[in-house]
Order: C-alpha cells, then sequence, then structure tokens
C-alpha cells in the first residue's frame, strides 16, 4: 500500500511538472483482500438486467431535454443532478441501470427522468434508441462516457502499452460519440436550443497534454474524438447545431481518491452547465475549458 501510495505521489508531481494546469484522473489501487480459507465462496445473484426505467410521456412539453451517456457515476451522473433541479426532460443512459443506485435513486423522486442501458458501443442499441425517440426534441446530446486512464497502466512506456485497452479506448472515447451524433442529428436539430456537447479531454490536446511518454491510449483516443468532432463541426451549421466540446478540468471521480488541486464534480458542472447554457453559434466546433468557455487549444 506504501508502494502505491509513493508511486502516487511521484505520478502526480510527474505530471505537474510536465503541464501546470494539466492533470488527470488515476485509478484507485486495488483494494487488498485477505482470503478467509475456511469460508466456502458465496453465492452472488447478479440483478436483472433493467433495459428502461421511467416514462418519457412524463416529459414536460415546454421543458428542455438533454439525452446523456455514462450516467451512472462521476461527471454524468453529477449532469443528471443539477439537470433534474434545473427542471429539464432527462434521458440518462448507463450500462448497467440495475447496479446504478444513486442514477436510480434520482429517478424515484424525480419524474422527467427516464434512464435506458446503454453501452455506447452497442451501434444498434443506439439506432434502437433513435427510434424510440424519433419524434422527441433532444435540446443537449450530452456525450460524456468514457474509459479513463487506469492507475495501473496511465504511466507506462510503449512497451507496457495494453493493445485491447488501446482498440477500446479509441472504440468508446472516440468513434462511439461520432456514431451518437449521427443517429440523434435530427432530434437535435428539432429541438428549440440545438446543442452536441461532447466531453473531451486536455489530454488530447497536441499542445496541452504532457510532453512525455504516458496515456497512450486514452490521450489518442481523446485526440481522434476532437478530430471527429472538428470535422462533424462542418455539418452541423446547415442543421442549426452547434457542436462543442469541453474539457470538464481535472475532476475527482474516483471514489475515495482526492488528486491535489483537482476539483469536485458539482463544481466542474456547475461551470460547464453555463457554458452549455451560453453557447453560440460562433463556438461550432471548438474546444472550451469548463471554467469560462474559453477556447483551448488543439
Ligand atoms: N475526471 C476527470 O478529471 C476528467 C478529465 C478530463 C476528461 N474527463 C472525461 O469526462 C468524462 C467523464 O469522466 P468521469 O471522470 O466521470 O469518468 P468515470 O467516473 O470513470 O465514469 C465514466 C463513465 O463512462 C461510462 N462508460 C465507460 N465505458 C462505457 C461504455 N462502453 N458504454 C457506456 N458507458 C461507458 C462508465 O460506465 P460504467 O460505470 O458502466 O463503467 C461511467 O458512467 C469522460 O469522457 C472522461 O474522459 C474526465
Amino acid at each position: 500500500m506504501r508502494r502505491v501510495t509513493l508511486t502516487l505521489l511521484i505520478a502526480s508531481c510527474l505530471i505537474s511538472s510536465c503541464a501546470s494546469q494539466w492533470q488527470e484522473p488515476v485509478d484507485v489501487p486495488e483494494p487488498v483482500v485477505t482470503p478467509d480459507a475456511t469460508a466456502a465462496p458465496e453465492a452472488v445473484a447478479a440483478p436483472d438486467p433493467i433495459i428502461t426505467v421511467g416514462d418519457p410521456t412524463n416529459f414536460l412539453a415546454d421543458a428542455p431535454t438533454v439525452f446523456i451517456t455514462g450516467a451512472n457515476r462521476g461527471i454524468g451522473l453529477e449532469f443528471v443532478g443539477q439537470f433534474s433541479t434545473l427542471g429539464w426532460n432527462i434521458i440518462a443512459t448507463a450500462r448497467k441501470p440495475e447496479s446504478a443506485t444513486e442514477l436510480m435513486a434520482i429517478a424515484d423522486r424525480y419524474n422527467q427522468l427516464v434512464i435506458e442501458r446503454l453501452d455506447v458501443t452497442d451501434f444498434a442499441r443506439i439506432d434502437e434508441l433513435s427510434t424510440k425517440y424519433a419524434e422527441q426534441p433532444i435540446d443537449v446530446l450530452l456525450s460524456n462516457a468514457g474509459i479513463t486512464p487506469k492507475y495501473k497502466s496511465a504511466f507506462k512506456n510503449v512497451s507496457g502499452v495494453d493493445w485491447d485497452m488501446a482498440m477500446k479506448s479509441l472504440e468508446v472515447n472516440a468513434v462511439a460519440p461520432l456514431k451518437l451524433a449521427q443517429s440523434f442529428m435530427t432530434q437535435v436539430a428539432a429541438s428549440e436550443q440545438k446543442k452536441i456537447v461532447i466531453i473531451s479531454s486536455k489530454a488530447g490536446s497536441f499542445e496541452l497534454s504532457p510532453k512525455m511518454a504516458m496515456m497512450y491510449s486514452y490521450r489518442t483516443s481523446k485526440a481522434a474524438l476532437n478530430m471527429y468532432m472538428y470535422t462533424l463541426s462542418f455539418e452541423t451549421p446547415k442543421k442549426g447545431i452547434t457542436l462543442a466540446l469541453l474539457s470538464p478540468g481535472q475532476v475527482n471521480t474516483v471514489p475515495g481518491m482526492k488528486i491535489p488541486n483537482a476539483i469536485e464534480t458539482d463544481e466542474s458542472v456547475s461551470k460547464m452547465l453555463k457554458v452549455i447554457d451560453g453557447l453560440t453559434p460562433e463556438q461550432n466546433g471548438k474546444f472550451l475549458d469548463f471554467e469560462d468557455g474559453a477556447e483551448l487549444p488543439w
């Protein structure tokens, strides 16, 4: 455990010294499990899969609607909480709604929330949801789901690249958001606000990411995401849509872990909401900072 803490400190210092305003979350150390040789392994029944929770007919006709991916924890969950406070209709997606206890708790008390099961790499399910919500204007399509860097692999050099994770990161962080945008473009264009918001990262910026070999898969997937969206931004104005990428800042989203200088999800999300609220067509295709919407370099 001491070795893990020390490594974490070194890693944190390394990042800070390389890029003063740039850091990324790291994963929690693995819990220490003390095996009990005498105890028989307990059979834990997996909860039944849940496809949908809530009913979109509860949506208010005069309230704006947001569609959020990766809504069961971290930044996505905080977005759901804050959008509910603002009275929005919310379509929140999660890979396993049955395990998303905090999201379910919001659905218990907030009628205008529908939870849909979605792994963003399941393109057939994205199409199914697009069909289900074909007549539902979506004011803000918010692509938030992402594979974030893991503690164990984040600081490895090229010999340590996990190729499965490399492919998966591209699929989840870059390709899936483009598929999502493609499938829901019509619903966004039919809305009043017409915004596509993509959560990216400074890790994907050539200028802002640290000048060192680290997080090969994550930073590359976010750079690919940026280019996909930059390219798409040449199509969105024709539909009246404003597309922007957002950096959420460095945010504590790993339970039980506080990263030096990181902010909490409520601060990141409340500031991003202001940026989203104030988005103008001139910001189409730009990469913006959570703090004040300042344009960030690619
Ligand atoms: N936290 C930061 O400091 C920071 C900094 C820069 C950018 N970001 C970006 O902000 C976004 C949210 O980050 P976070 O810190 O809140 O991350 P997080 O706590 O690790 O949560 C990631 C979310 O994405 C979901 N997800 C992962 N793979 C998915 C898949 N295949 N299909 C559907 N959902 C999937 C997770 O669902 P499961 O629970 O099912 O795994 C979870 O809901 C990410 O795009 C991340 O890259 C975060």
